[in-house]
């Protein structure tokens, strides 16, 4: 494997997408590492990634200088490259002009992460700091025209250096540069793959918890039951699901979960049918922000209450992804985290925190589902809010609005999956602002609800544009609608883009 360094760079996520992409393992791991502890877990290669700071700032990051008698490959990156000049004799000065964005390269012939790349090609570039001279052993081997010191190689020491950042995809040739460090220079066999993954934490898992219990609240979500099914191959019966069926998941959601997690793969799950207290403490409630208040706080009194009934619960199992763990580095990561997701679990619990995905990006995590054998429903869900329905029915929730909701909702998931679009298009559902309307069905006149549909394209949900969905496609889902479905007269579609309006309508 090679492991990755973190500086703190808001792309040093991707370095190690990168290079598990080429069947070889790797982790982000703390710059705190002491070279011994590096040694023990025997990587191939070790990247430094790149980091905000400068290297003669007061609080820069720094790393054991021990790294470097390892005799183990390293490649600096940005920060990293910076690092590696200031640790082993070179300078390192603030540029005159910082540069960020696109710049061209010339390369040298011999320079070895470049091989079988353009001797000209396009990088891109993010830095305030340059290395003004190399250490003593290396060469330049790559120039831009505001960095005549852009890359740079100790070939001897197999110690590799860039100020631009290969792993983004304005470079170019970036892919090629990190496939020539994993293959050539550190000799990788590139045999890594999502089975091995799954065997690697198993392993993990059952180390970090021996014989003790861990408890995993599930919501029907993706990472949450891919975590349920990966825990469940590695402890089997300690393992033990509470999953809260709030009454505002959608239509066949909570079988779903239970056939196919309870049933199919037999996690232990303890269902909690709170629908009825739920439903009363939301109630005369139309507020939006008091709404998602009351279904949060409830799902975390009646989660508490479940797992006050059980014994000897020492870990509590989280899907938190490698992308929840906030960029400012893997060290204070995992306080920012765990605060954020358990908050509200009574103190006196104490639990152990155990996050098996946090290494995974979304799609390596539906890799891994399926791998373990989960179907592609499962596994390839939309996005769903953890207030659910009740932030879908605008205004006071009633069991009678959510019906409204759930039964349109599932018309119109079922028209979208027959025309074959659930992927292309990112989320997908019905809401039910309160208003009334006029309209006529038969003969008579009908004074109706009115159902909107929302389905967006999104890369991560933060910017959204509306799906162009085909008119006659759009008419089949409203016809059945208005059918289908009692006291509904009529069908809008949101044609907002988010900004400026938001993907929820509450
Ligand atoms: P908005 O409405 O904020 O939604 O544009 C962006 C994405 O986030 C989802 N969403 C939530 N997810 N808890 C969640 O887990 C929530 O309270 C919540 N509110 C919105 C929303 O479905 C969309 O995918």
């Amino acid at each position: 494997k090679i492991i990755v360094l973190d500086f703190g760079s808001q792309y040093n996520q991707l370095i190690t997408r990168r290079i598990r992409e080429f069947g070889v393992y790797s982790e982000l791991l703390s710059h705190r590492l002491t070279a011994k502890e590096i040694q023990e877990m025997k990587p191939k290669g070790i990247i430094f990634s790149g980091g905000p700071n400068s290297v003669y700032d007061e609080n820069a990051f720094h790393i054991d200088p021990e790294i470097f008698e390892l005799g183990i490959p390293i490649l600096g990156i940005c920060y990293g490259m910076q690092l590696m000049a200031h640790n082993l004799g070179g300078k390192v000065e603030s540029a005159e002009s910082k540069e960020y964005g696109q710049a061209f390269i010339e390369v040298s012939d011999d320079a070895v992460l470049f091989q079988d790349t353009p001797k000209t090609q396009q990088v891109w570039m993010s830095h305030g700091d340059l290395v003004t001279e190399v250490p003593t052993g290396f060469e330049v081997v790559a120039t831009s025209e505001n960095c005549p010191i852009a890359a740079m190689q100790n070939k001897e020491r197999n110690f590799y250096a860039l100020q631009f950042h290969p792993e983004v995809r304005h470079s170019e040739y970036g892919n090629d540069i990190l496939r020539n460090f994993a293959f050539s220079v550190c000799g990788c066999s590139g045999d890594w793959t999502m089975d091995n993954f799954i065997d690697m934490q198993i392993e993990k898992i059952r180390a970090q918890v021996g014989s003790e219990k861990v408890l995993l609240a599930l919501s029907g979500g993706v990472d949450s039951s891919v975590v349920g099914v990966l825990l469940n191959k590695a402890i089997g019966d300690q393992l033990t699901c509470i999953f809260v069926d709030h009454g505002l998941l959608r239509k066949g959601e909570a079988e779903q979960v239970m056939d196919m997690l309870g049933g199919k793969f037999g996690l232990n799950i303890i269902k909690v049918d709170a629908k009825d207290r739920f439903l009363s403490k939301l109630e005369g409630v139309s507020d939006p922000e008091q709404k998602r208040k009351i279904i949060g706080n409830e799902f975390i009194r009646v989660f508490d209450d479940e797992a006050a009934k059980l014994e000897g619960i020492r870990w509590l199992a989280q899907g938190t992804l490698y992308t929840d763990i906030i960029e400012s580095g893997t060290d204070t990561a995992q306080t920012i985290k765990s605060h954020h997701n358990v908050g509200g679990l009574p103190e006196d619990m104490q639990f152990q925190l155990i996050e098996p995905l946090n290494t995974l990006f979304k799609d390596e995590v539906r890799a891994l589902g399926l791998q373990m054998g989960m179907t592609e429903n499962v596994v390839w869900r939309q996005p769903f809010p953890g207030p659910g329905l009740g932030i879908r029915v605008l205004g006071e929730v009633t069991e009678e609005k959510l019906e409204i909701v759930r039964e349109s909702d599932a018309i119109l998931r079922e028209e979208i999956q027959k025309a074959g679009l659930e992927r292309d298009i990112w989320q997908y559902f019905t809401v039910l602002p309160g208003i009334r309307s006029v309209g006529v069905m038969g003969d008579g006149r009908t004074y109706d609800y009115t159902i909107g549909i929302r389905a967006i394209t999104s890369i991560d949900g933060m910017t959204a544009d509306f799906a162009r969905i085909d008119w006659d496609l759009l008419q089949k889902i409203s016809v059945r609608i208005v059918n289908e479905v009692a006291h509904v007269n009529r069908v809008v579609y949101d044609i907002t883009s988010k900004p400026p309006a938001t993907v929820e309508w509450e």
